[in-house]
């Protein structure tokens, strides 16, 4: 049984590993583990915790208690509401635990999580050729007509 909760202090060591291992973790699947510091995520884990900030992050464990996938999410002001919008930062299931239904179970938390902080918008980016993540994303979300631009 997979379950989902917010991140905790003791899942530090667990989280560590399914975000930055360098053989099989979030960054080492989306190629920017050379681009995060092991002190960036020293603060990233460390403002999780920190209810003044409003960088999030839920966890999914299976029936042992171990975990076994991720999702950070975050939440900001814009221009055309009074409320908040949530972004759906990072989202992450080891590769034995996948198509086990626990990243449509760690979207849903996070949909929940919009509902509680009362933001009417949740959004999130994916890598265009990312098929496999498209494939649950068209089945909880609809595709918007952006292009996402950065600095050059
Ligand atoms: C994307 C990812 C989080 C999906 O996690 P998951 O736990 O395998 O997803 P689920 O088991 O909840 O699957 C959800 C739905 O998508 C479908 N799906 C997921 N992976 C699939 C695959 N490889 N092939 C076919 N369908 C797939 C499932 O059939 C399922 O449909 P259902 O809920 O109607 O049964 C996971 O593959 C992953 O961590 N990938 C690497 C990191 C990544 O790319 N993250 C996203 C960055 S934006």
């Amino acid at each position: 049984m997979i379950s989902i909760r917010p991140i905790a202090p003791k899942d530090k060591h667990e989280w560590w590993k399914l975000w930055c291992d360098p053989d099989e973790s979030y960054l080492q699947t989306t190629g920017s583990l050379a681009s995060v510091s092991p002190s960036t995520t020293e603060t990233t884990f460390s403002r999780f915790l920190d209810p003044r900030v409003p960088l999030y992050a839920a966890v999914a464990q299976d029936s042992n208690g171990n975990l076994i996938g991720f999702a950070t999410y975050l939440t900001h002001l814009g221009t055309k509401l009074t409320q908040e919008n949530m972004y759906l930062g990072d989202l992450y299931v080891s590769p034995s635990n996948r198509q086990k239904g626990a990243g449509r179970k760690l979207l849903e938390f996070v949909f929940s999580e919009a509902d509680r902080l009362n933001c009417p918008g949740c959004f999130w980016t994916t890598d265009k050729d990312n098929q496999t993540a498209q494939r649950l994303y068209n089945k909880v979300g609809v595709q918007a007509d952006f292009v996402l631009y950065r600095r050059a």
